[in-house]
């Protein structure tokens, strides 16, 4: 049977990994994937993450099944770094959280969630957004459509065209947003936009779903979970996706959270249980390791003090990146203004580059970036940063 299969595509960005590990040239930079390098090119274990894991290990307590839904302690430490403690969404318990397999796996459980229960609801998402969004709701069998979000002239956000877009959304559909760092353009709403996307759908009925993949990549921790906030208002819906893999290095351990808010407890339990059938169906429960490390670190006050320090450390040799890349563009002569890469929030920068001169990149200079021109700065180290501007400039000198 199987020669009848057709061969895929590689993946948009997963793919770019293994051109480059195939790739035999010394001087080979990957600023495809999303993965945070250290100055030398290593993607580390936080020093939090050591000292947690060395914890769990002296003790080992048990390696059955986890709930459906995962650990009741991870729920509550993912609740209370997203909403904060004070916050009335922990304490009126009106929000259930699935630990999931990474926030891909919390987006599939949402996707899921929705074909199950709102079988005619199209999710729509910003255009451009992360590679992997559109397949997810696909697989899962819900529509998906794109409002407006990028504005190429000023690199910035095309924010009237957004609200007028989302203001057409019939009630009952689902809005995706990115929580901060959005994905891939680094361009993030102003406080009073988060306000106004808020308002407006509260206004059409829509159902936000924020992915909150970078927190404390943007601003800092508790900084980044503005956008999030302006939805996090009484008796009010809402779903956020998680991801764990950026802010505490744990992307193979595949950690991640479905939380879904809901109005009131009643209406929560019942929407937990379509969660636990969702994810029964599809991996049954989540694997445990990666959890352990988030919740050990979150619950010590000294560790949660000091991956608060590491986090800023990375952030900030990120945004050292990319001062250092808009100055090497301007000593090689790279024509135009790239002042918005230092503007940009997050791991990545929406170049400009068009996907021929990212062709160009890879064939002639073994420089991996996705074909949308998203360059990971957080991939970009001191030593490589010449070559790259170099090589930039050649091919926008067309
Ligand atoms: C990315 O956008 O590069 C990351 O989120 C990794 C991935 O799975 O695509």
């Amino acid at each position: 049977m199987f020669e009848s299969v057709s061969a895929a595509p590689p993946d948009a960005i997963l793919g770019l990994t293994d051109a480059y590990k195939a790739d035999p040239n010394p001087e080979k930079i990957n600023l495809g994937v999303g993965v945070y390098q250290d100055e030398q090119g290593r993607t580390p274990v936080l020093g939090t993450v050591r000292a947690a894991a060395a914890r769990l290990a002296a003790d080992l307590a048990s390696k059955s099944y986890l709930p459906i839904t995962g650990s009741a302690d991870y729920a509550e430490a993912v609740q209370k770094l997203m909403f904060g403690d004070q916050d009335e969404i922990p304490r009126s318990r009106r929000a259930v959280t699935a630990h999931t397999p990474g926030g891909t796996g919390a987006l599939r459980v949402t996707a899921d969630f929705i074909r199950q229960n709102f079988a005619d609801a199209t999710v729509w998402m910003s255009q451009p957004t992360w590679a992997n969004h559109p397949a997810v709701f696909a697989a899962a069998g819900v529509p998906t459509k794109t409002y407006p979000y990028f504005d190429k002239a000023s690199n910035g956000l095309n924010f009237e065209e957004m609200i007028a877009a989302l203001k057409k959304i019939p009630e009952g559909d689902v809005v995706l947003l990115h929580g901060c760092c959005h994905n891939p353009t680094g361009i993030d709403p102003t406080a009073e936009q988060w306000a106004e996307i808020a308002k407006t759908l509260r206004t059409v009925g829509a159902l936000p779903l924020i992915d909150f993949a970078y927190q404390g990549f943007g601003e800092g921790v508790k900084e980044d979970t503005a956008g999030l906030q302006a939805f996090c208002r009484p008796g009010e819906e809402l779903i956020v996706c998680s991801s764990f893999s950026k802010n505490f290095g744990l992307y193979r351990e595949r950690v991640g959270a479905a939380t879904f808010v809901a109005a009131d407890q009643d209406s929560m339990l019942r929407v937990a249980s379509q969660v636990k059938r969702a994810i029964r169906s599809n991996y049954s429960n989540p694997p445990s390791h990666g959890a352990e490390l988030v919740v050990t670190i979150l619950q010590d006050a000294k560790l949660r003090k000091q991956w608060e320090g590491e986090v800023a450390e990375m952030r900030d040799r990120i945004n050292g990146m990319r001062t250092l890349l808009v100055e090497k563009l301007a000593e090689h002569g790279a024509p135009g203004d790239f002042e918005f890469i230092k503007r940009q929030k997050g791991m990545f920068s929406f170049s400009g580059l068009t996907p021929d001169q990212v062709e160009r990149l890879k064939n002639d200079y073994a420089i991996y970036i996705v074909g949308s021109g998203r360059i990971n700065v957080a991939g970009i180290t001191p030593s490589n940063v010449d070559r790259l501007a170099k090589s930039m400039a050649d091919v926008l000198k067309g």
